[in-house]
């Protein structure tokens, strides 16, 4: 049975590569993209979330433009020295000639949700702003989703906005708090298997030997993105958003721990940090499960296999 699939996210270089992998996996229905603001503004990741679908041939998937700001404050700054100035590393993509749609993520999920209930599948990988929002605008939306597949956090591993906190959930903190106490079950991919994923120069030159815009696309989109990289230190870059979308193509990928898992919100150093409660000192119920651990080069090897069928399958 196919999954059917919400993709909330903030393109970024990595989450247009798992645009491309919902695409090309079977497993799964792609209902719809939402975007929110998080890698870079609003106005791009709401462009690139168009563009890419474009460049794959799928402009019939409905896109639902979200949050331009977090929900109480902005500790971040954008992450353009990540993924390039307009997001998508040094890729040129045409301008959309697709539009969204005439309604604001927030709605446009609680309206799909609540038509199907427990069927639905949301996959944040950016800031959980719109799904914080919708989980307050409409007690229905958290009953009735399937489940979250966020990524998000960083639990044994350091952050990567700060030393202590993840990108996604530094970018609102506040909104991570909703929805960890939202009673959603929830599937957590953290930095501690994402960056046990590493997609390098290498595996971007297998994937050209076919010639596709497809192909152009994710060598031109990832080469800023491993520049980034590797000023840490670190050869290739992390598919932290296609690793979350890939827990429901091929879950045996991972294995999860269950945890109680809060997120700090003070605004001192460790604002953004994800801490589980191993040791079960509260005596909180676990409200997630979390990725501990990754099969990272099976998962990369699954990646390029579909990207190449992608590359095969689309006519240009
Ligand atoms: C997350 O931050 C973003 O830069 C990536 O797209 C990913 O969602 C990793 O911390
Ligand atoms: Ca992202």
């Amino acid at each position: 049975m196919t999954s059917k699939i919400i993709i909330d996210t903030d393109p970024g270089v990595d989450d247009s590569l798992t645009f491309l992998l919902a695409l090309a996996s079977p497993e799964i229905r792609l209902e719809a993209l939402t975007s929110v603001h998080g890698n870079i503004g609003i106005e791009n990741t709401t462009r690139n979330a168009l563009a890419v679908l474009e460049l794959a041939h799928a402009s019939h998937i409905p896109v639902a433009r979200g949050c331009e700001l977090p929900l109480i404050d902005r500790a971040y700054t954008s992450g353009k020295n990540v993924h390039g100035k307009q997001g998508v590393g040094n890729a040129q993509l045409p301008e959309p000639k697709s539009k969204v749609i005439n309604q604001h993520a927030i709605d446009f999920l609680i309206e799909k949700v609540n038509a199907e209930p427990n069927q639905i599948s949301i996959v944040p990988i950016g800031p959980l702003t719109n799904i914080a929002l919708a989980i307050r605008k409409d007690v229905q939306f958290a009953k009735n989703i399937k489940e979250l597949v966020i990524m998000g956090g960083a639990i044994k591993q350091g952050g990567n906005a700060t030393p202590l906190a993840e990108f996604n959930i530094f970018a609102d903190p506040h909104a991570a708090h909703v929805v960890f106490h939202s009673g959603i079950p929830i599937k957590l991919i953290p930095l501690d298997v994402t960056y046990q994923c590493l997609f390098m120069a290498e595996d971007v030159e297998r994937i050209n030997q076919i010639k596709s815009p497809i192909a152009k696309f994710i060598k031109d989109a990832t080469s800023v993105y491993m520049d980034f990289y590797k000023s840490e230190g670190i050869d290739g870059c992390a598919l932290h958003d296609p690793l979350t979308l890939a827990t429901i193509i091929a879950p045996d990928l991972l294995r999860f721990e269950e945890y109680h898992v809060d997120v700090d919100m003070s605004g001192g150093v460790s604002n953004g940090n994800t801490f589980a409660d191993f040791m079960n000192v509260s005596k909180k119920p676990a409200n997630m499960q979390v990725a501990m651990q990754v099969r990272g080069r099976d998962f990369i090897e699954l990646f390029i296999e579909r990207m190449e069928t992608l590359c095969k399958n689309i006519s240009f």
